[in-house]
């Protein structure tokens, strides 16, 4: 009893940690943007001021000449995916030390379409979040259940062996460097995001799992069908630490929509209000 109260007490907190913090606002651009297209974005980046972490991933051509635009203006930049192998013959794949060549510090690791379409396994998913933490990238893995499991409920079972699985052996001083992305697989590109409830109670699930578990207290971002409508009311949610944003995130205007609307909010105190 005493121990669920402190269970209890332990997870109250790291709902509201992020209330003192700045959001994380990341943008995956999948398969999409030009080089010239990923420039035209960027300046439309120019000078922004902002308290929130601006994240960008890029397909991998614009990865490397953009690099520079998105130092300039402080936006972190990463892969959407890395090998787990550090060289050899594994075609078509991309390694650490390429993406540390240009100066690229973060990464994607088991989104969805990886999952799905490239058939990523979570022991492989598990093997890169660790190469990835190893080689000193920040890390946000991404899970989600399917509208199947949403359905027939058990999706709180699936999002919990996705963190066991994909999490496995991680040390307690690698946690620094990793984010979750929780993107339920019904919402992404549909143009219909979760509900605000559904999101706070699957964004206290896993926090509750994630101490659970590992005694961590890790930012969770929101991703799926996030767009510049509806992110200042999810961005109020407790347990929601920032987004991953896929189509939204591919037009600068409401890029930059997003991070202003989330912005006032901070700065009036709306958000941070518990
Ligand atoms: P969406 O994609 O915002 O287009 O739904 C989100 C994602 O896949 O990260």
């Amino acid at each position: 009893m005493e121990e669920r109260k402190e269970l209890e007490e332990i997870i109250r907190c790291s709902l509201k940690r992020h209330l003192k913090e700045p959001l994380i606002i990341a943008a995956n651009w999948k398969m999409n943007m030009t080089i010239l297209q990923g420039k035209q974005f960027a300046k439309k980046l120019d000078g922004i001021e902002t308290n929130h972490k601006l994240l960008v991933f890029p397909p991998y051509t614009a990865l490397a000449s953009l690099a520079s635009d998105f130092t300039r203006n402080k936006v972190g930049f990463g892969a959407q995916n890395m090998n787990q192998k550090d060289k050899g013959a594994y075609t078509g794949e991309i390694s650490s030390e390429m993406l540390k060549e240009i100066g690229c510090g973060y990464v994607l690791i088991g989104h969805s379409e990886r999952r799905l379409y490239y058939h990523e396994t979570d022991r492989e998913i598990n093997q890169k979040v660790r190469w990835a933490i190893e080689e000193g990238f920040k890390v946000i893995l991404c899970i989600g259940e399917t509208l199947v499991e949403r359905e027939q409920e058990n999706y709180k079972e699936v999002l919990k062996n996705q963190l066991m699985e994909d999490l496995r052996e991680i040390n307690r001083c690698e946690f620094d460097n990793l984010c979750i992305a929780y993107e339920p697989v019904w919402a992404i590109g549909t143009g219909k995001s979760a509900s605000l409830l559904q999101i706070e109670e699957t964004h206290r699930f896993i926090k509750e799992t994630l101490i659970t578990l590992y005694d961590q207290r890790l930012p969770i971002l929101y991703g799926g069908s996030v767009n510049e409508k509806n992110a200042s009311e999810i961005a109020k949610k407790e347990g929601v630490d920032g987004f991953l944003i896929g189509g939204a995130g591919l037009d600068a205007d409401k890029f930059i929509s997003i991070i202003k609307q989330t912005e006032n909010a901070w700065n009036g105190g709306e958000i941070w209000n518990p």
